[in-house]
């Protein structure tokens, strides 16, 4: 596997696979990486010839107060990890090289509609930051096919209509959520958590799980179901930033009339913000 670091190196490199007939899948990551971008790999191999992976921490997608300087940063053992996937290329850009002009200038992709609410409400520009850098890294690798974990469900609903919407003729393949055996979703950010956090994770789990075996059960009462499932997270500690049942479809509130479901989760575990999300249909 060869790690590049500039676009130029990045294009001849794919260009020479294309020259051979390869398909290419495109896996982009933030690096850190666990079983879960390793499924995502696995997923492109199955699907095509030539696996490009990225990692960049991107810079446009946190908030100000956020994790940006922490984030956990592991290339070596990534590398490892890629290699044994697998994956055939990395692009590992810095800052310079995917923002050589700055950020302040830098042309914004922005989706409207799904971005709204959610962790769109309480991250205000994080849609747009993770937009623009996956229109510039689909723009720089040109794959065929592009993997992404359902764990960031918002996520790769913002990507499927940026990809409609700009017609890209690139295909999103989504990856159901990796778990751990108690039922946390595996998360780079899931290593800020202490052993007692670790310990009190899984309830986010086990809560949706409840709320859609109630739903499942003929609960219609939406507000009221959500206010005890943010009371369950309460009472173990956790702080709710939203638990919202919406339809999987297009993010709207779901109504009774709604029949494929999805209950979406943020919460706060001490510092550390967790997501995790739980699709079904009636
Ligand atoms: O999901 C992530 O790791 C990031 O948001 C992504 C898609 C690589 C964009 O920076």
């Amino acid at each position: 596997m060869n790690t590049v670091k500039t676009v130029l190196d990045l294009r001849a490199a794919v260009a020479r696979a294309r020259s051979e007939g390869k398909r290419i899948a495109f896996v982009p990551t933030m690096g850190n990486l666990h079983a879960g971008h390793i499924a995502l790999v696995e997923k492109a191999r199955q699907r095509a010839d030539f696996v490009v992976a990225s990692i960049f921490v991107n810079p446009l997608q946190f908030g100000p107060q956020e994790d940006l300087a922490s984030y956990p940063r592991t290339l070596t053992a990534d590398q490892e990890k890629l290699l044994g996937a697998g994956c055939h290329l990395l692009f590992h850009p810095d800052v310079e090289e995917m923002y050589p002009h700055g950020m302040d200038g830098q042309t914004r992709v922005s989706v409207r509609g799904v971005s709204e609410g959610l962790c769109g409400g309480s991250r205000p520009g994080h849609f747009d930051g993770v937009a623009t850098v996956v229109t510039k890294l689909f723009n720089m690798v040109q794959p065929d096919i592009a993997v992404f974990g359902e764990k960031d469900f918002q996520q790769l609903a913002v990507i499927r209509t940026l990809v409609r919407d700009l017609n890209l003729p690139i295909q999103i393949v989504g990856e159901p959520t990796a778990r751990a055996e108690d039922g946390l979703a595996l998360s780079s950010r899931n290593g800020y958590l202490d052993e007692t956090q670790r310990a009190t994770a899984p309830v986010l789990y086990r809560t949706l799980t409840q709320l859609a075996e109630a739903i499942r059960g003929g609960e219609r009462d939406y507000p009221r179901l959500l206010e005890q499932g943010k009371s369950t997270l309460e009472a173990a500690g956790l702080r709710p930033d939203y638990l919202e049942v919406r339809d999987s479809n297009d993010l709207r509130p779901a109504t009774e009339a709604t029949r494929q479901l999805v209950i979406l989760v943020a919460a706060f575990l001490g510092k550390t913000r967790l997501i995790d999300n739980l699709t079904f249909e009636l």
